[in-house]
C-alpha cells in the first residue's frame, strides 16, 4: 500500500465532489479554497488554467521582483546603518508585498480537491509565516524611528493609505483564518463559516491594491525616497511594477467565483 503523505489525499478523500470538465455549471461551493465532500465523482478534472493566465502570473512575478530589488538597491546604497530603524521599513514592506503576490497568485487558479488543498496551505504558509510578519516588523520600524526622533505620525498620504491598509491587512487575516481553522470555529462552524471565505477573497482583491497604492506613495513620493534615487528606477519600482502587478492579479481572477447573490 502506498504511503499518504499529509500533502497527498487519501482515495476516500478523493471521493470530492466531481469538478465539472466542461468548465461550463459552478456549483455554490466552488468558490471554496478546499475540498467539499460529495456523492460518486469518478474522477474528471476540471482544467484550472485559462489562456493568459500563465503570461499574467510571470507579469506579476517579475513585476514585484523588481519592485523588491529596486527598494532594497535604494535602501543599500545609501548607507542603512546610518538610517537606524527606518532602514527595516521599506526593506520588510517590500518583501511583505512581494510575498502576498505569491500567495494570491498560489491559489487563484486551484479548482481541483488536490490543488486546493495544496494551495491552501502554501498560501497560509506565504502570508502567515513570511508576508504578515514582514509587514508587522517593517510598521514597526516606522513607528519606533518616529518615536524616537520625535516626528508626527500619519502625516502624509504614504502614512494614512499605510495605516488603513496594516488595519484592513489584521482584519483580513482575522476573516480568512477564522472562516477555515478548527473547521470555522470562530464563525460559527461548519459551512456558515467557510461560506466567509468569499469575503476574504474579494476582500483581499481590494487589499492588494491598496497596499500597492500605499507603496507607490511611500516610494514615487516621499521626500526619503525622492531624494536618494533616480526618477526613472523609482517610476519603474513604485509606478510601472505595482501597475503591472494589479493589472496581472486582477487578469487572473475567476469571476464565477465572485458571486454575491
Ligand atoms: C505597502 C507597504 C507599506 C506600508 C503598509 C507602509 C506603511 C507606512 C506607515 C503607516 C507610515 C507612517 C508611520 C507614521 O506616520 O507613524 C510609513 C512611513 C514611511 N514609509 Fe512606508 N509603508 C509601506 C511601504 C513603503 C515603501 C516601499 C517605502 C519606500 C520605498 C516606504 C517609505 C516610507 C517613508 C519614507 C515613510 C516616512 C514618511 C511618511 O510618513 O510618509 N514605505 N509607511
Amino acid at each position: 500500500m502506498p504511503e499518504h503523505t499529509s500533502n497527498e489525499l487519501t482515495d476516500s478523500e478523493e471521493q470530492y465532489r466531481l469538478l465539472d470538465a466542461s468548465g461550463q455549471a459552478e456549483t455554490s461551493e466552488e468558490h471554496l479554497p478546499f475540498p467539499t465532500p460529495t456523492m460518486g465523482s469518478d474522477g474528471v478534472r476540471k482544467s484550472e488554467e485559462r489562456r493568459g493566465d500563465k503570461v499574467a502570473a510571470y507579469g506579476a512575478l517579475v513585476s514585484m521582483l523588481i519592485f523588491v530589488c529596486v527598494t532594497w538597491f535604494i535602501v543599500f546604497t545609501n548607507n542603512p546603518t546610518s538610517m537606524g530603524w527606518f532602514a527595516v521599513h521599506p526593506l520588510f514592506q517590500s518583501l511583505g508585498v512581494g510575498c502576498f503576490t505569491y500567495g494570491i497568485l498560489t491559489l487563484q487558479p486551484t479548482a481541483n480537491p488536490k490543488t486546493k488543498a495544496a494551495g491552501l496551505q502554501r498560501h497560509q504558509r506565504t502570508m502567515l509565516a513570511v508576508g504578515f510578519p514582514c509587514i508587522a516588523l517593517g510598521t514597526l520600524a516606522i513607528e519606533i524611528h518616529k518615536f524616537s526622533d520625535g516626528h508626527s505620525h500619519f502625516t502624509t498620504w504614504h502614512g494614512i493609505f499605510g495605516l488603513v491598509s496594516v488595519g484592513w491587512l489584521v482584519g483580513q487575516v482575522i476573516l480568512g483564518g477564522g472562516s477555515v481553522w478548527y473547521g470555522g470555529a470562530a464563525f460559527g462552524g461548519g459551512m456558515k463559516a467557510k461560506m466567509l471565505w468569499k469575503y476574504h477573497r474579494l476582500s483581499g482583491y481590494v487589499l492588494f491594491p491598496l497596499l500597492l497604492i500605499t507603496a507607490y506613495l511611500g516610494g514615487a513620493w516621499s521626500s526619503w525616497v525622492t531624494s536618494h534615487s533616480q526618477a526613472v528606477v523609482r517610476f519603474v519600482g513604485y509606478t510601472v511594477a505595482p501597475i503591472v502587478a494589479i493589472l496581472a492579479i486582477y487578469a487572473r481572477i475567476r469571476l464565477s467565483k465572485m458571486k454575491f447573490f
